[in-house]
Order: structure tokens, then C-alpha cells, then sequence
């Protein structure tokens, strides 16, 4: 890379994504964010340049809104890529405003499409969830796993925009694109300087442990110990965060440096290695040396039994695999929530 290419990174200021704007200047890019911090916080852009040592551009709006995102790629110049995170992400609260969910998730895919065409920008990654997999009848899931029906319109959303994503390619001329399953992505900066940033009570398992052990909740609850699981609870594949930012990187280059076009592929992220609710939480006992308090309840609904990832294809062809563990992830976790 002669002159840092300019990739804007929608949602750069949220979870995931403020990880990956770290993990792109640590790779020699330029990123520009763009977030509406209807989900973060005006912090982390000065973080950021904290961690990083540079000034970082930043857009404070909607993606989409079509002027606006008109407006950044026009005043940056020279963008050759988008990385897409700007999304609703709550799986319950989807269930109660689908149309919300619809129209911001959808809406802000469509917007950002139609300006790359306008604009002949033609490296495109998507944010999507290893949710299209529903619970697949074979584990580790690969990539080409059947997709199962949507559990709940944030779900739909996600394989909605890959099928939008995966016909627009095939109509345009050098457009190329990755969508990347995330599977559980935890964990926080080792700087301790960003990380997960919850609205409200967490719905998702590790904030909710760090916030108990915090103090800030009463205890746990573990949703069902009856599966068809080792000790009975569920089993995800839980992802560091700064591990899944870099597999961005790997992505991003990937396309930009292909030859081919009308490129589209999918890629699982994750560690390849399942883990039950109860071996989080001792793992998290063991490496914090907090007393966790939880208890045993019922099910959640939804809820499938167990998922964990093949990365296989993520390793061979974009050379990428996680190489944090999920004691390590606590650990930066809990060292993340100390500071909150
Ligand atoms: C879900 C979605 C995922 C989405 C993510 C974002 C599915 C299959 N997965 O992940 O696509 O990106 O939410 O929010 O829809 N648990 C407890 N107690 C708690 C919280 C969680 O026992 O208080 C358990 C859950 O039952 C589950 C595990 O912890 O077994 C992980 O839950 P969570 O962190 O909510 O993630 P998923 O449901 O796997």
C-alpha cells in the first residue's frame, strides 16, 4: 500500500466496530468512521485516537441518510471500501419493532449500496451473524450449512442483507463483497480503553456477568441446564472482539487485492471451539478470582442448543484465525468493566 487507502467504517464508534477501526490503522489504513452514537458513546472517538496516535475522521449521522453519506464520500475523496456495522443488534427488541428493525438495517444497506455504485467504490464487508444458521443439524458449521428460518426479524434482517448484498454483486460490474458470520464476539481492548457498552440490562451472557460481578446486577441467571450439552447448558463459540476486528483487516484486503469480480463470499468467525454458560462462568471465576452469583433458571425462548463455528475456510483463504482464548477475553472483560 503505497498511500493509506480510506475505508469508511459505518458503526465505528460502536463495539465491534470502534475493535476494527483499531485493527485497520494498525494495518496501514485509513479509517473514517461513521456513527450516529445512538448506541455509543462520544468517548471512544478520542479513545481511539488515544490508542491509535492519530486523528481519525469522524461523521456524527445516519447511514441512512443518503445526503449525509453522500456528503462523507464526497468530502473524503478517494474511498475504495466500507466496512458495515451501523445495524439495530437486540434480538428482543426486534421482536417488538420489526418495522424499526426493518427499515434501519435494511434502509442503511440499500443507502450505502446505491452510493458505492454512484461512486464506483467496490470493496464492500457486511456485518452478519452465525444466527442464519438457526440450530444446524451439523456441528462445526460450515459455511455452506443450509440456512434455517429466521428465529426473529433482527435474524431476517441479517439474511435479508445477504441475499441483498449477493444479488447486487451479481448485477454490478467490479463490486465485490464479504459478509462475515460472527458467531459470540466478547472481550474488550487490552488498553482497557474500549469495549462492549451496553444499553440498559444486558441481554447477552458476558456483560451480564461483568456487570454481576460488578455488583450492578443480583446475580445471573442461567437460561436452562436440561440441553442435550455436556453439564446441560447451552454451548456457543465465543469470539475476542480484537481477534474478530483483525479478521476485518484480512477481509477488506482480501477483496481489494482479488482480481476477481463480481466477488462475493461468506466467511464464519469464531474460534471453532464451543463453550458451555457454566464453563464461562468458572472460567471466569478462575481467571478474575470473583465469586460469580448466578442461579439456575429456565430456558430463554429462542434459544438454540448449541452452535460453534468450522473456520476452516476463514484460515485458508483469508488466512485468519483467532488467537485469543476465552480466558483471555474474560479476563479483558472484566479489566473493561473495572473501568466503567
Ligand atoms: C444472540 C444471537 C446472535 C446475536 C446476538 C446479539 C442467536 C442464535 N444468536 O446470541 O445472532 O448476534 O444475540 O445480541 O439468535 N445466557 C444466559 N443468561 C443470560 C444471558 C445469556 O444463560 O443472562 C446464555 C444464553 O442462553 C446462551 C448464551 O448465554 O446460551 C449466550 O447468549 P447471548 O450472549 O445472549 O448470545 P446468543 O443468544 O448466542
Amino acid at each position: 500500500m503505497a498511500k493509506a487507502e480510506k475505508i469508511i467504517v459505518t458503526g465505528g464508534a460502536g463495539y465491534i466496530g470502534s475493535h476494527t477501526v483499531v485493527a485497520l490503522v494498525e494495518s496501514g489504513f485509513e479509517p473514517v468512521i461513521v456513527d450516529d452514537f445512538s448506541n455509543a458513546d462520544h468517548k471512544v472517538h478520542e479513545r481511539l485516537e488515544t490508542i491509535t496516535g492519530k486523528n481519525l475522521a469522524l461523521y456524527e449521522g445516519d447511514c441512512n441518510d443518503m445526503d449525509f453519506m453522500q456528503e462523507v464520500i464526497e468530502k473524503e475523496g478517494s474511498i475504495t471500501g466500507i466496512i458495515h456495522f451501523a445495524a439495530f443488534k437486540a434480538v428482543g427488541e426486534s421482536v417488538e419493532k420489526p418495522l424499526a428493525y426493518y427499515k434501519n438495517n435494511i434502509g442503511s444497506l440499500l443507502v450505502l449500496l446505491e452510493l458505492m455504485q454512484r461512486y464506483a467504490i467496490d470493496n464492500f464487508v457486511f456485518s452478519s451473524s452465525c444466527t442464519v444458521y438457526g440450530q444446524p443439524d451439523k456441528l462445526p458449521v460450515t459455511e455452506d450449512t443450509p440456512k434455517k428460518p429466521a428465529e426473529s426479524p433482527y435474524g431476517n434482517t441479517k439474511q435479508v442483507c445477504e441475499e441483498i448484498i449477493e444479488d447486487f454483486v451479481k448485477s454490478a460490474g467490479q463490486f465485490k463483497a464479504i459478509s462475515l458470520r460472527y458467531f459470540n464476539p466478547i472481550g474488550a481492548h487490552p488498553s482497557s480503553l474500549i469495549g462492549e457498552l451496553p444499553l440498559g440490562i444486558p441481554s447477552n451472557l458476558v456483560p451480564f456477568v461483568t456487570q454481576t460481578a460488578a455488583g450492578l446486577r443480583e446475580k445471573l441467571v442461567v437460561f436452562g441446564d436440561d440441553y442435550d450439552t455436556t453439564d446441560g447448558t447451552c454451548i456457543r463459540d465465543y469470539i475476542h472482539v480484537v481477534d474478530l476486528a483483525k479478521a476485518h483487516v484480512k477481509a477488506i484486503s482480501f477483496i481489494q487485492e482479488s482480481q476477481k469480480a463480481k466477488l462475493y463470499e461468506v466467511f464464519n468467525l469464531g474460534t471453532g471451539k464451543g463453550n458451555s454458560v457454566l464453563e464461562v462462568i468458572k472460567t471466569f471465576e478462575t481467571v478474575t478470582g470473583e465469586q460469580l452469583n448466578y442461579e439456575i433458571g429456565p430456558r430463554r425462548s429462542g434459544d438454540v442448543e448449541q452452535v460453534y463455528a468450522s473456520v476452516d475456510k476463514s484460515n485458508e483463504i483469508l488466512g485468519w484465525q483467532a488467537e485469543l482464548d476465552l480466558a483471555q477475553a474474560l479476563k479483558d472483560a472484566w479489566n473493561w468493566q473495572k473501568t466503567l
